[in-house]
Order: structure tokens, then sequence, then C-alpha cells
């Protein structure tokens, strides 16, 4: 038995859907912890692109389990239109389970995202406007609703009564129109229904799973820098992306957590707002953009572009107890003279070593770069690490040695053959 973490060890948009996809090929049950459809999580298979948002990547495998977790919030029209896409473009897909505490997001819950953001004018978060905060505000305000209450009789008056406390809201407070609550019951009537078989008690499966010795993938979306609680607050998501979520999203004790893997790109890509100090300008910026495809899965926003902070980094490995790195994307910068990497911040005459929870402290940070030969030369064909180009591996031993975390597997490409193996995750 194997139970495996992967985290987003950035801002997110590392790759996590690629290397999940990888990993589930040698996993039996894949989990997804948190969140919500403002994670994208892109799956090149063949000629096939995919884009999943709110459905494990272990899903093309028809032999697997794929669980959404209770750290979730789901919003049931986007989870048929994906299920729904997926069986349309014949993927003969794994079984899916939903969490009965997993909680459901409404329609009102997007516009509120949405009010909230205008309301905040140069303030905003640059939210993914899906209505994954209000949907989490609920829960944690204790009148969320669960996807098991669905199953039960009377959801419907209390759907309405939370639409009703919302329209007060977006009233009085943003000068927006509300809902007709009975328009959303009837919204969410055919839902309920359709989820009803996937509905299920998935800590009390997953424990089972784990005694019968299965391999366990739980795969985590946004990234450690998202985190609401370890994150570049207020500039993060309203879940706990870190590994620390994975045992309360999924009902699983930590003591069953065998490895933590983060995921990292080669370089760092962030979107929405917020301090960025290895942030790229100009064409530099642009350069890194156009090559590595940065533009959001979910919103379709140009990414912000910057160099490696492995300032940034071994916090995440600190946050996360990551035992293993797999970095991706490195035939992104195979054109390059020379890469960075950046070490440390330099503050007014002060050199800081360690990530700041302060945005204040942050954003007047100047990175203390490496600078490093680059390989100029094509990695994306390479699938053994003795193959990569002498300065590539170079990169890469620096990451593992100033991070104090070895690297893994490596990916050059978006494809599932392109990866090199290190070392076996399962
Ligand atoms: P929210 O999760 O939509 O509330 O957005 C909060 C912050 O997280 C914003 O900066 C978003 O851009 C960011 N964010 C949310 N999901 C993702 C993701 O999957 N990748 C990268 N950034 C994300």
């Amino acid at each position: 038995m194997s139970c495996v973490v992967i985290v987003g060890a950035q801002w997110g948009d590392e790759g996590k859907g690629k290397v999940t996809d990888y990993l589930a090929s040698r996993a039996d049950v894949v989990v997804r912890y948190q969140g919500g459809n403002n994670a994208g999580h892109t799956v090149v298979i063949g000629s096939q692109e995919f884009r999943l948002h709110l459905i494990p990547s272990g899903i093309f495998y028809p032999d697997k389990v794929c669980i959404i977790g209770n750290g979730l919030v789901v919003d049931p029209e986007v989870l048929f239109q994906e299920l729904d896409g997926l069986l349309a473009r014949g993927v003969k897909n794994g079984r899916l389970c939903i969490s009965d505490r997993a909680h459901i997001l409404l329609p009102c819950h997007k516009r509120l995202d949405e009010a909230q953001e205008d309301a905040r004018g140069n303030q905003k978060i640059g939210t993914t406007r899906r209505g994954i905060g209000p949907a989490y505000v609920d829960k944690v305000s204790r009148v969320g609703l669960r996807t098991g209450e669905l199953l039960e009789p009377g959801w419907e008056d209390y759907v309405s009564q939370l639409v009703e406390q919302k329209n007060a809201v977006f009233e009085k407070l943003y000068g927006v129109p509300g809902f007709d609550p009975a328009e959303i019951v009837v919204w969410l009537k055919p839902y309920a229904e359709r989820m009803r078989p996937f509905i299920t008690d998935t800590s009390l499966l997953l424990s089972r799973y784990l005694a019968e010795g299965r391999h366990v993938l739980f795969e985590g979306a946004q990234g450690t820098l998202l985190d609401l609680d370890h994150g570049t607050y207020p500039f993060v998501t309203a879940s706990s992306p870190a590994a620390g979520g994975a045992c309360t999203g999924s009902g699983v004790g930590p003591t069953a957590i065998d490895r933590v893997l983060g995921v990292c790109k080669a370089y760092l890509t962030r979107v929405g707002e917020g301090p960025f100090p290895t942030e790229l300008m100009g064409v530099d910026c642009e350069d890194l953009r156009q090559r590595g495809m940065e533009f959001g899965t979910t919103t379709g926003r140009p990414r912000r572009c910057g160099w490696l902070d492995l300032v940034m980094l071994r916090y995440a490995a600190r946050i996360n107890g990551l035992s293993g790195l797999i970095i991706t994307k490195l035939d992104v910068l195979d054109h390059m003279p020379k890469v960075r990497l950046c070490t440390a911040y330099r503050r007014g005459g002060e050199v800081l070593k360690e990530f700041p929870a302060s945005l204040r402290v942050l954003r007047e940070c100047e990175p203390v770069y490496e600078e490093l030969d680059g390989w100029q030369q094509d990695t994306s064909g390479i699938r053994r690490y003795e193959d990569l180009p002498e300065a590539a591996r170079r990169y890469l031993q620096r990451i593992s040695e100033i991070t104090g975390v070895p690297v893994v597997m490596v990916s050059v490409g978006p494809d599932r053959e392109q990866t090199i193996v290190l070392q076996e995750v399962f």
C-alpha cells in the first residue's frame, strides 16, 4: 500500500494534471481534496487535449476509482458538463465517487464572487469568479448545503432560505439583482437526481481501499502559495491546497500518508494579483508566456511569468514536508543562453532567506540570483536523466541542493510520454 500526495509547490498551474494523469496509471484510486472548478488541469493524451476542472485527473483510466473528497465545493452544472464532455469524446472513464460531505456551489455563490470582486475595485484579489470563496464562506458559516443533504427530503426549503438570505446581501450591499429561490430549486433538482448514485461516504471507502493495500494518489489543486493559511494572503484561494489539506479534505488520517511530492515548474507563473519578486516584464515575460503557453485553463487570463524562486520553494518544501520534487516544463527553458535561480531576497541592507508572511515585506524584496549556463538544446525528446544536457542536469541539481529535496521526476512536454523518471513513486 502506498499513499502519495501531489501538491502544487508554487502559485498553481504547475502541471499537476499531467503529473497526476501519469502517476494515476500506477495508482488504484485518485482523490481530489480541495477547491472546486477554479482549478484547471490540462491532460494531453495522444493528439487530444482535455481540460478538467472538478473531476480528478485519474478519470482517463477505466479501472481507476476517482474521488471528489469532502474538502471540495462542487458546482453540479460544471460537474456534469465535464462528465458529459468526456463521454462525448469517447473517454472510457473510471468510477466516480463524490463525498456526502462535499459542499454544493450554487449560482448565487458565483454572482456573489463577481459582485465582491467588482466592489473591490483596484483592491481586487483576481479570483476566477467561479464562486469558490463564497461557497467556502457558507461552509465555514455553517449554512452550506452538502451533497449528502440532497439525498434527504426537505433540501428544497433549505435552498430557498439560503437564496433568500443571499438576495438580501445582493440588494443591500451590492445593488445587484438576486435570484428567484424557486428557480434555483428547479435548476438543482435534476442535478441532485443525477448525483445520487455517485454520492457516498468516501472517507469510509478510502479506509477500505487502504486496508486492501491499494495505491492512493491525492491530487492537490491550486498551489501552496495559494493556500488560505500558508499562501500569500489575501491573494489566496479559500481552501487548503497544501499537503495538510489532503487529510482534512478526504477523511484520511496523516499517518496513512507515505510521501508528499511537490510539483514545480522550471520557472514561475502567477495569475491574479499580489507581489511576485522574480516577475519578468515586457518581452522577457512574453517570451516565457508564449513558449510555455501560459494562459489560464479556467479563465484564459495571461499568466505573469518569472524566474524560479527557491526561497518560495524551500518554504513550500517545509509547509508540505516534501519528500520529492517533480519539475515540469523544463523544455520551455531550452532556448535560453542563461538561466536564473532566485536563492535569497534582498530588502534594504538585509538578506532574507525565509519567505515572509507580510506582503508589505515581500513587495520590497529584490531577488538575489544565481546565474547558470543554459543548455540551448531541445530536451523534449529526452526520456532518461543521463541523456539531459549537462547544463540542464546542473540546473536540476542546484534546485535540489538549495531546497534539500530530491528531484524524482522531470517533465519535458505535455504528453504522457514526455516524462523522465528518476525515482519510481509507487
Ligand atoms: P479563487 O480560487 O477563484 O477564489 O481565486 C483566488 C486566487 O487563486 C486568485 O488569485 C486566482 O487567480 C487563484 N487561483 C485559483 N485557482 C487557481 C488555479 O487553479 N491556478 C492558479 N491560480 C488559481
